[in-house]
């Protein structure tokens, strides 16, 4: 066995199609059901051997690095602490972020680089994790993380950690319409909480409707279905995505839906082309700080270059 120097570990964001959110649990958690999907828009995971006594050095770059902490703050050297005092590894490491995911934007990008710590970690010490050792260590770290390792489209369950393969066809056009700030989803679930006080609140379902338009490949009956229990908490602290969604809807999309806790809107739309002629209304509109087209799903956290 070649002893490597470093790997490169790519990882997709998520939208969540459908994100179903019971009553607040004594744990500070809430109850989720949801349909992950993940696309084509990736950060790159660089971690190389470091100088000996040099501990973990975590650097950045790419569109979306700006302001991103680089100490024990960040999920990603958080996720490599973990794994070297679990594995009993050097923690001498050189991790670079490249991002493009947008930070803090519901679209897992925080997630997203912690998967790609655990899956470049194993693959550069040749742990040799199985899939069910990685995604419990990837729960701890966060209810997204384990989706980030896996990829495709899931269905997630618990706090979202818990997750299963979902049967889907087809392949799906995204608009994502970026906000200047992101939101902090503790806040966003606090909100949610807030405007549901008082209010009976059933355990959350998996949408039958999202299913089974996700198994007929039918990307008109997936944009009906989008739900998300989030938005009307993310609008209420950002009353402007109400304006983003009806952009969105008037120039075509399929549907249209804040991804996760916000505040990125995700649109579905036909085909690239109307990938385009949305991304071009969008971005005439002034209401958005950003555009993106993605496709999705895709694959999840995986080794992408050996150095
Ligand atoms: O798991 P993660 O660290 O990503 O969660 C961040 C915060 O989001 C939690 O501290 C909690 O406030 C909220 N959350 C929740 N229910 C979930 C997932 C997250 O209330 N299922």
């Amino acid at each position: 066995m070649v002893k490597l120097n470093g790997v490169v570990v790519r990882v997709p964001g998520k939208v969540n199609l459908h994100l179903g959110v019971g009553p607040l649990d004594p744990d500070g958690y809430h109850e989720v059901t949801t349909v992950f999907q993940a696309i084509s828009l990736y950060d790159d995971v660089t971690i190389k051997h470091g100088e000996p006594g040099q501990g973990i050095v975590l650097t950045l770059s790419g569109s979306t690095s700006m302001g991103v902490p680089v100490d024990s703050s960040n999920l990603a050297f958080r996720a490599a602490e973990l794994m070297t005092d679990r594995y009993d590894l050097s923690k001498d490491l050189s991790i670079h972020l490249k991002k493009e995911i947008p930070v803090a934007g519901g679209m897992a990008g925080g997630s997203a680089d912690a998967a790609g710590v655990l899956v470049g970690i194993d693959a550069l010490f040749d742990v040799g994790l199985s899939r069910d050792e990685m995604e419990r260590i990837a729960a701890e770290l966060g209810s997204d993380v384990p989706f980030s390792i896996s990829g495709g489209i899931c269905i997630g369950t618990g706090r979202g950690d818990r997750i299963t393969p979902a049967l889907s066809r087809g392949t799906y056009h995204w608009v994502l319409a970026l906000s200047g700030h992101g939101l902090s989803t503790p806040a966003v679930y606090g909100e949610c909480d807030r405007l549901r006080e008082g209010m009976p609140i059933a355990r959350p379902q998996v949408s039958e409707a999202m299913m089974q338009s996700l198994r007929a490949g039918d990307p008109k009956a997936v944009g009906k279905a989008l739900a998300n229990d989030l938005q009307a908490a993310a609008c209420s602290l950002r009353p402007a995505l109400r304006l983003v969604l009806d952009v969105g809807l008037e120039y075509g999309a399929l549907g249209g839906i804040v991804s996760g806790s916000g505040p990125t809107v995700a649109f579905l739309v036909d085909d690239e082309e109307k990938a385009l002629d949305l991304t071009v209304a969008l971005s005439a509109s002034g209401v958005v700080s950003g555009v993106i087209r993605a496709n999705g799903p895709t694959h999840g956290a995986r080794v992408v270059e050996t150095l």
